[in-house]
């Protein structure tokens, strides 16, 4: 089974995390680290707590709180067996630290990794409006080879829910590692 790191952070927007975890788990062994924001944020917006989320992870599903610096993904030699890491949402805070290089946790670590490794790194940005401070740090993190999306579902495939939105920017994060899905439908296929 392939592994693949995933990183929820406190940016509004816990669905998508959620979505893409339950997505990646259907062929994938998924690294999560949550952090604490995060936590908070999923208890917000969606009303599960902590343990009660932790209890019910798969067993191809190992959890790493953000302040575990010392497990196995922190290491390049452990990180490159990956497919990469998606931060998903990945708040401002998050981005800013990668950005900058400053490895205060256990996300910002592996996404550090993951750029020195030239692994793949996918950054799902909520916030809105944008400063000139993100614009400038969603730069940094695109030169230094990662790729910053700003969720923002599309309208050309007529979403008619709420779900469909989100699917829609699962859809695209799953499409940049080539993961197979039948979130959305592809512009002028008609085969769905
Ligand atoms: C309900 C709620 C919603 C938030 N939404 C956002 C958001 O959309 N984008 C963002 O950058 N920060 C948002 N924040 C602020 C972050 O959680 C905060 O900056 C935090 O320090 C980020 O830490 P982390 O990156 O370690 O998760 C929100 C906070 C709360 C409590």
């Amino acid at each position: 089974m392939e592994k693949i790191v995933l990183c929820i952070t406190g940016a509004s927007g816990f669905i998508y995390g959620e979505r893409i975890l339950h997505e990646l788990l259907k062929g994938h062994f998924v690294y999560l680290i949550v952090s604490e924001s995060g936590f908070k944020v999923m208890e917000e917006e969606s009303g599960i707590k902590k343990e009660d989320f932790l209890k019910n992870l798969p067993e191809n599903c190992t959890f790493y709180d953000q302040n575990m610096i010392e497990s196995p993904i922190s290491s390049g030699s452990r990180l490159i067996e990956t497919k990469g890491v998606i931060v998903a949402p990945c708040s401002t805070g998050t981005l800013g630290a990668v950005a900058n290089g400053i490895s205060n946790n256990l996300i910002h670590r592996v996404c550090d990794v993951a750029l020195k490794e030239r692994k793949k790194l996918f950054m799902l940005v909520r916030e809105m409006p944008l400063s000139l401070i993100h614009i400038k740090n969603m730069e940094k993190i695109t030169v230094a080879g990662g790729t910053v999306a700003v969720a923002s579902p599309a309208f050309y495939n007529n979403p008619k829910t709420v779900d469909d939105m989100i699917n829609f920017v699962v859809g695209k994060v799953l499409d940049h590692f080539g993961i197979n899905h039948n979130l959305y439908r592809r512009w002028k296929d008609e085969n769905i």
